[in-house]
């Protein structure tokens, strides 16, 4: 029989009983630690410390956590096994879920639906009383792919380089029986009528089981986007006569998520031009009216996700979320009020707004104090290659939307709104998006709108699915590379403006 062992996670003061030998990941990945890199060792997203006892800790992890200019008491979740009691100190602890409760119009129905959002790291669902539009219960949590990549890149990778298609398909679908499953209970022997569900179109490939190989390599086109119907018998939930819906995917990295988007602004039925943008590792946007709609994914890179940032992080306790000068002073806020272990994508916004007031930082990015570092704490500080990297999300952004404008032959004055989705979309500072060149529109035309994709896919809930139907007949999906005069808008929006 295999021997057991205990756990210890601090600060929560949790004790886990596991088995000898069970990867760390496995564990901790539902704690909000996360694996960015996919458990390659080069990141250090999943840094741990072990305060009392070890884990397995052999050369090979030795030399990655040296790379990655790290030391005792410092492991990498990812590289590690349970060989004994052991406490850890877990910093990552707080994933922030966002939800919605924005009132929305809609024609009552008789029964109970389910909306579902199946996010790359967080899944939200919620259970709406059709009469009344109430939501009765939420059920949030972690994505358990997480533990094989923060993004949906590293998905694909494991998926299809590593034959891990299957076991990623049961994770999602187990997780999303045993939320949906809570959310029955609430439903009085009611099944609902229906539960859609909306996600980038990984995520919507992942779920139906479909093959991730085309994304994998160029031209990165699948051709299996379409909704994808299940019975509950299907995925083994005891709600009879209730369907469920996968909604369909826009392109290949423009999921249904976005449509629900375009559903929760409106856009389909508005007469003036409306943007929708969904700022993260690919910033998805549309543009359109009721007459057409255009969408893309720029490929933003994930510095506003605080990947690839040299002390960049999730918007998690510890992250510098919004920086302000005072009296000529760097201030900062950090998540939770605790010391800054780093950077998030909003703080980085806001960092390098400050750093162009204080001349620390020219027009073309470079830094001009003569330092390697930019410091915002004792502890937290940026370099140059963060300016350029911050440099070339805001620009893929901004290009994008430059070019489904000018498509759609439209100036900024005519857009009616510009809509923000996503959790790191709440956060920004609107004033500072404008001095760093991401969004050059008015405040008053920017909406922060939060979860569209919920929101999108709970206004579905009360509708006939001809709806999607109508709007994918007017929504066409762009390559913004392809077009010739790419690369030299996209030189131009790196500069921020003087
Ligand atoms: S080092 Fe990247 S996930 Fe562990």
């Amino acid at each position: 029989m295999k021997k057991h062992f205990h756990i210890r996670l601090e600060p929560l003061g949790k004790k886990i009983r596991v088995a000898e030998g069970t990867p760390l990941k496995d564990i901790l990945f539902s704690y909000g630690v996360e694996f960015p890199c996919g458990g390659k060792g080069l990141c250090g997203g999943c840094r741990v410390k072990v305060l009392e006892g070890e884990v397995s800790f052999d050369a090979a992890h030795r030399n990655a956590l040296e790379k990655l200019g790290l030391a005792d008491p410092w492991r990498l979740a990812c590289r590690s096994m349970i060989t004994g009691d052991v406490t850890l100190e877990i910093g990552q602890f707080e994933t922030f879920i966002l939800a919605d409760s924005s009132p929305f119009h809609f024609r009552p129905r008789e029964g109970y639906g389910i909306a579902f959002d199946i996010g790359t790291t967080t899944l939200v669902a919620q259970l709406i009383n059709l009469q009344d539009g109430e939501v009765m219960a939420v059920e949030t949590d972690v994505n358990p792919q997480a533990r094989y990549g923060g993004d949906v890149i590293s998905r694909i990778e494991y998926a299809v380089l590593q034959n891990g298609s299957a076991e990623l398909t049961r994770l999602i679908r187990e997780k999303f029986g045993m939320m949906t499953g809570k959310l029955l209970k609430k439903c009085g022997g009611t099944p609902p009528a229906r539960i859609l569900v909306a996600g980038n179109t990984v995520m919507h490939h992942l779920f139906c089981g479909y093959d991730l190989t085309p994304m994998a390599s160029y031209p990165f086109e699948t051709q299996q986007g379409g909704a994808c119907r299940f019975t509950a018998e299907e995925l083994g939930l005891p709600a009879d006569h209730t369907e469920i819906v996968f909604l369909p995917v826009l392109g290949s990295f423009v999921g249904s998520d976005i449509l629900a988007g375009i559903v929760a602004t409106g856009m389909a039925e508005s007469e003036a031009p409306v943007i929708l943008v969904d700022l993260g590792t690919n910033g998805e946007i549309v543009v359109g009216n009721r007459e057409r709609i255009l969408c893309a994914s720029t490929a933003a890179g994930p510095a506003f996700e605080g990947t690839n940032i040299h002390m960049g992080m999730r918007a998690t306790t510890g992250a510098i979320s919004s920086v302000t000068l005072g009296n000529g002073e760097v201030r900062t806020h950090v998540i939770g009020n605790e010391r800054a272990r780093g950077i998030c994508g909003s703080g980085l916004i806001d960092a390098i707004a400050v750093f162009l007031e204080k001349g620390d930082i020219d027009t073309g990015g470079r830094v001009t104090t003569g330092d390697e570092r930019l410091y915002l704490t004792p502890e937290v500080f940026l370099t140059q290659k963060d300016v350029r990297e911050l440099q070339l999300a805001k620009s893929a952004i901004a290009s994008g939307l430059q070019i489904l404008m000018e498509e759609m032959g439209i100036a900024a004055g005519e857009v009616k709104n510009v809509f923000i989705s996503g959790a790191f979309g709440t956060f920004i500072s609107l004033e500072n998006t404008r001095r760093i060149g991401l969004l050059r529109f008015p405040e008053e035309k920017i909406v922060k709108m939060g979860n569209t994709a919920l929101l999108g896919t709970k206004m579905l809930l009360f509708e006939d699915l001809s709806v999607v139907e109508r709007i994918l007949e007017k929504t066409r999906h762009l390559s913004l590379e392809s077009n010739p005069r790419f690369q030299d808008i996209f030189a131009e929006n790196m500069i921020f403006e003087g």
